[in-house]
């Protein structure tokens, strides 16, 4: 069978690196599609080179913009290459606006569709993340779920049980692949940094940085953490400007985007990591490092119940408190169900035994 593999931004690399892996050791032909919705090479380049993923067989250029712009430019390059590749399945990972448009082009052209981290759910429509879930999952065939409470949620939503499979969390495969490596970074020696001598700090969502109001009560709690725990800060080209504009507190130290190797190699050797974002979350409960989420919901609810990571809002006050209560009393580290390296695996296995050929009608 032929299967169509889509990434479009830095969180996606490394959810469908693996996925590509296993399908094509099951002898699938798999071309891997990049959208261009990350284009910068902070974004791009380096997680290709660390990823060890192959320059993709199609770019579709689609750049940054408005939600409706990218997602629809997106789409109007997409639905062409379908036709032309006409593949058996498509696979989309994540919650990025790609994965949405990918999707509803895919839904109505005719390919299986496989949604990989099917189920999550913040339950916060401002985030424009939850709407690509939501509506992603809703014209899939296939609802790849990384545990068992995003399968709940997909339940409750009506979805039939043969199109939910919990296969586990393909973020956590490719971390297991990778902890030798980047244990092996010299990161910490460039930045002057020792094993639990600092915290690290990631920010991007709009919510946190686009708002001055919201941005400056974040910094201001960052520079009294920093006073306990000096922190380094590794910057989203979102991001960079506006933290720039309203002054980094002392203690803080911002530095240019890391690579992936880099980045998990921080994780790995830091005291705490403070971040709104989805996937720091689950890889700070993989390696049993404490996360304290700037954020006042998660969609992955397991990385707070069975995991090290702790809700602490967007309040400066709450932030600096939840961070003393966490350094004084850091969570045990627990590993959920099904993080064991083999998601990629079974997802291979459900879409490719019996073949990818339409089996069943799409769903209602
Ligand atoms: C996107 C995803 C978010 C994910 C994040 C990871 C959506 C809705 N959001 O957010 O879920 O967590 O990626 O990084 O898809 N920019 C650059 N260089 C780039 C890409 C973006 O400078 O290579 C700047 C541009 O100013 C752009 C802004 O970042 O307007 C936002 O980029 P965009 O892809 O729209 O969303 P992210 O904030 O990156």
């Amino acid at each position: 069978p032929r299967i169509v593999c889509v990434a479009g931004a830095r969180p996606n690399y490394m959810k469908i690196k693996p996925v590509m892996d296993a399908l094509e050791r099951r002898g699938a032909e798999v071309l891997l599609v990049h959208t261009g919705q990350h284009y910068d090479a902070s974004m791009n380049d380096v997680f290709f080179r660390d990823l060890g993923i192959r320059s993709p067989d199609r770019h579709l250029g689609a750049g940054s913009g408005s939600h409706a712009q990218q997602t629809g430019r997106v789409m109007a390059a997409f639905e062409p290459l379908l036709d032309e590749v006409a593949p058996d399945a498509v696979v989309v990972v994540g919650d990025i606006n790609s994965t949405l448009a990918c999707a509803l082009v895919t839904a109505k052209a005719g390919p299986l569709l496989a949604h990989v981290e099917a189920g999550l759910r913040s339950r916060d429509w401002t985030m424009p993340e939850e709407v690509n879930r939501v509506a992603t999952d809703r014209v899939s065939d296939y609802l790849l779920a990384p545990s068992a409470d995003a399968a709940a949620n997909l339940r409750s939503e009506g979805y039939r049980e043969d199109q939910i499979h919990v296969v586990g969390n393909v973020m956590i495969d490719t971390l297991l692949a990778n902890l030798d490596r980047a244990r092996r970074s010299d990161v910490l020696a460039r930045y002057g940094l020792t094993r639990g001598g600092y915290g690290l700090v990631t920010l991007h969502r709009p919510a946190n940085v686009d708002d001055p109001g919201a941005l400056r009560g974040l910094l201001k709690a960052l520079g009294e953490v920093a006073g306990r725990c000096p922190l380094l800060l590794p910057v989203h080209p979102r991001a960079a400007e506006r933290i720039g504009e309203l002054g980094v507190p002392g203690g803080v130290r911002v530095v240019p985007a890391a690579g992936y190797l880099d980045f998990i190699a921080l994780q790995d050797s830091a005291r705490l990591v403070l971040t709104d974002s989805g996937g720091v979350q689950e890889e700070t409960t993989a390696l049993g490092v404490p996360c304290v989420t700037l954020r006042e919901n998660t969609e992955r609810p397991v990385t707070v119940t069975e995991g090290t990571n702790v809700l602490a809002g967007t309040d400066p006050d709450r932030i600096v408190a939840t961070v003393h209560r966490v350094l004084d009393d850091p969570p045990a580290p627990r590993c959920p169900a099904l993080w064991d390296g083999r998601a990629s695996e079974r997802i291979a296995q459900v879409l490719l035994d019996g073949g990818t050929a339409r089996t069943r009608p799409r769903p209602t």
